[in-house]
């Protein structure tokens, strides 16, 4: 039987030339995504990894505006940024492309026309949209800005408010301004394409819920993440409607109809379009057919994503694929859920995280900088929950895991063999295919879970290969046998075993910590991997065969991993105080903007000052403002030995009848003076909070007599 060999298609997001990305985005859909391909390509499976920037919609050019620049001018600066991140990551696009390229808008123009000459797929709508008529130009939702209708505030935009986060139409907002001219919009009659998504409800029910497609069987729906299949369910349980897929702007790309003067793709629309248009400029750089990469069966696509995204890969952009007829569908879009950054979410504008170039620059004289990120998120992917990155954790993995484990293991094995063997891998015994066998095992394990997507807990079985060799070497002792008879061949035995097993580690290392793991084959002398060595490699230990074998020549001695917390250099750890004192000062600047405005403690003095005072506890029998004031009561206060009449400026927030009955401390002995007219023989005690609102301060036990002192 001839079995077609199957075809990877990998895409992650594509991120707007609109700003740098913070590693919240690097966990979300570009390391996982690296992590499967890398994976993928070691394994020798014919594998096509494309990204690249979404350049079109309001966010570029909203952002243009803000600065006062052209979109070009945007999308070139931050084209080049994230491109150039992305690469110094190590995160191995085959090809970062761009959706302003020409073969993009010509890509999408071409499917936006298959689907429009199928001529069930669109219908023409009019509606009446928001106009800004000094600028002359319709509102994109992001134009427009007013009072939410749901909770008042004020700067809600026309799709969403900031403030309460509810989801918005313009046509809701309660005085709606333009964000170009300040001014009211007019509603103003526009003509727009709707795709009709509701037609492709029941199959789309059909492929999700149970991954059948066509009436055949297309992916294993169990293998799909949960939160996944569940967003797609509420959003096609809410059912699907059409959906506008032009916009009224003159930035994106055109729509390629004789009367579609001034209207553009929504960025929507073309963004996804951009995968195929990335791997065509791929093919036909490398001369290679792109048709084959998207259509047929062998094609097996997935999207790398957050969840922010999973309406648009699961839902719109399939029926899409489907409504043109010729594609593919994904097998599998793992969207990851979302990374916080030290218990809160990502903000630019509050200073709370960190950007990929930022990290790279803070971290120059960090050695492996890019693993030690790369492996920290790694090994706390947000796939199945939201998950919280803390520089704390950044340093126990680093040191408890890949300084700790993985380094001291591949230094021993390193130093050891030098020691005893010259550096040359020594003859091996019969029982290598045994003797490994528990690691082979959790090594096909690791490789089942990258399959699944279960990228964290590959990565953890990574290391649970590296912890079963350490303890190998802590059992079986080969410097207590060396110690008793150097000659001894159990030695060997033992070398060997422990040196395939390093060499294993340069296969699991490397979807993870790609530099690193370069550096550990190096050091063993393996050089660098071709596709398909890993399947080689799992071939030969299942055999019993070695991957060093007896007489290879490995390197000497070298630290793969400097810890951060070291007593003899606080270099690197002091690189990470940093960062935390960053966050430390944003806290502490927010906490001083909200801190009340109490006044600062009063000069010292001495017991015998505070004993001149004397205070009472008193009881308010009655009360009355005093007329034409704002603030001024009098009350009549029983102090136990005698009444008094005091005068509180306390009528603002008190009525009368709430203050009659309080048990309240008094200040006796002061001088009694008149205000209003009335003789005020004393004062109540107050506090006031930093609301400025005051409050009585009272005795705990209010059964206490009236006249008790207080001192
Ligand atoms: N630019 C979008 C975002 O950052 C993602 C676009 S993904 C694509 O949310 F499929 F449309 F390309
Ligand atoms: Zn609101």
């Amino acid at each position: 039987m001839s079995q077609s060999k199957k075809r990877y298609m990998v895409t992650s997001a594509l991120p707007y030339a609109n700003g740098a990305l913070h590693l919240g985005h690097l966990a979300g859909a570009y390391l996982p995504a690296d992590i499967y391909v890398r994976y993928l390509r070691m394994k020798g499976e014919e594998v096509l990894f494309v990204c690249g920037s979404d350049e079109h919609g309001a966010a570029i050019t909203m952002r243009a505006k803000k600065e006062g620049v052209s979109p070009r001018e945007i999308i070139d600066k931050y084209h080049e940024l994230n491109k150039r991140t992305f690469e110094r990551l190590g995160i191995s696009f085959d090809i970062y492309h761009r959706t302003s390229a020409p073969l993009h808008r010509e890509t999408a123009q071409q499917f936006f026309l298959k689907l429009y000459e199928r001529g069930d797929q669109f219908e023409e709508r009019v509606t009446e949209q928001y106009y800004d008529e000094e600028y002359r130009q319709f509102l994109a939702d992001r134009y427009i800005v007013g009072t939410c209708p749901r909770c008042g505030y004020e700067e809600a935009y026309g799709d969403q408010c900031e403030k309460c986060g509810s989801a918005l139409s313009p046509l809701e907002l309660i005085e709606p301004r333009s964000v170009l001219s300040g001014k009211p919009p007019v509603l103003r009659q526009t003509k727009h394409w709707y795709f009709r998504l509701n037609r492709h409800e029941g199959w789309l029910r059909e492929w999700i819920g149970k991954g059948v497609l066509d009436g055949k069987p297309h992916h294993d729906p169990a293998k799909w993440r949960k939160h996944v299949i569940g967003q797609c369910m509420s959003w096609l349980d809410q059912g699907l409607q059409p959906r506008a897929i032009t916009r009224d702007l003159d930035w994106g790309v055109p729509v390629p109809l004789p009367d579609a003067e001034g209207k553009v793709l929504y960025v929507w629309f073309d963004a996804p379009i951009g995968y195929i248009s990335a791997t065509r400029q791929w093919a036909m750089d490398q001369g290679d057919d792109w048709e084959r990469w998207w259509k047929g069966e062998d094609v097996q696509l997935i999207h790398f994503i957050g969840k922010d995204n999973i309406v648009f890969h699961c839902i719109v952009f399939p029926a899409m694929l489907k409504a043109h007829g010729e594609y593919a569908l994904p097998v599998n879009v793992p969207a990851n859920q979302f990374l916080n950054f030290e218990g809160n979410k990502f903000s630019k504008s509050r200073g709370w995280g960190i950007e990929q170039h930022e990290y790279l620059e803070e971290f120059k004289d960090f050695p492996n900088k890019e693993d030690a990120l790369r492996w920290a998120l790694a090994r706390n992917l947000p796939e199945n929950r939201d998950s919280d990155f803390k520089w704390d954790d950044f340093v126990e993995f680093h040191d408890k895991e890949l300084a700790d484990n993985l380094g001291n293991f591949i230094n021993r094995v390193v130093v050891l063999t030098n020691k005893y063997f010259g550096g040359v891998v020594p003859s091996l015994g019969n029982d290598l295919k045994e003797t490994l066998a528990p690691v082979v095992a959790l090594a096909e394990k690791w490789a089942a879970e990258i399959e699944d997507f279960n990228l964290k807990n590959a990565a953890l079985l990574f290391m649970e290969v590296s912890t079963w060799g350490n303890q190998f070497l802590q059992e079986q002792a080969p410097w207590a046998l060396y110690k008793a008879n150097p000659e001894d061949p159990r030695i060997a035995q033992v070398m060997g075993a422990a040196l395939q097993i390093a060499a294993l580690l340069g296969y699991l290392a490397e979807p993870f910590i790609p530099f690193s793991a370069a550096r550990l084959r190096k050091l063993l002398g393996m050089g660098a991997w071709a596709r398909g060595d890993w399947s080689k490699a799992m071939a030969s230990l299942k055999e019993g065969k070695p991957l060093l074998p007896e007489g290879h020549r490995i390197g000497k001695p070298e630290i793969l991993f400097a810890k951060i917390v070291d007593r003899r250099d606080d270099s690197r750890l002091k690189i990470i105080e940093r960062q935390k004192a960053k966050l430390q000062a944003v806290l502490e600047v927010e906490t001083k903007n909200q801190a009340p405005a109490f006044p600062p403690i009063a000069d010292q003095i001495n017991y015998d000052d505070f004993a001149r005072l004397d205070i009472r506890v008193g009881t308010i029998l009655a009360a009355e403002r005093v007329p034409k004031t704002d603030k001024l009561m009098k009350l009549q206060v029983d102090l136990g030995l005698e009444q008094r009449t005091i005068v509180s400026g306390i009528a603002h927030q008190y009525e009368p009848e709430q203050v009659v009955g309080q048990k309240v401390l008094v200040l006796a002995n002061l001088a009694p003076r008149k205000l209003r007219g009335i003789l005020s023989q004393g004062m109540i005690l107050m506090a006031e909070d930093k609301n400025g609102r005051l409050v009585f301060v009272q005795p705990a036990d209010q059964g206490v007599d009236n006249g008790a002192k207080v001192s």
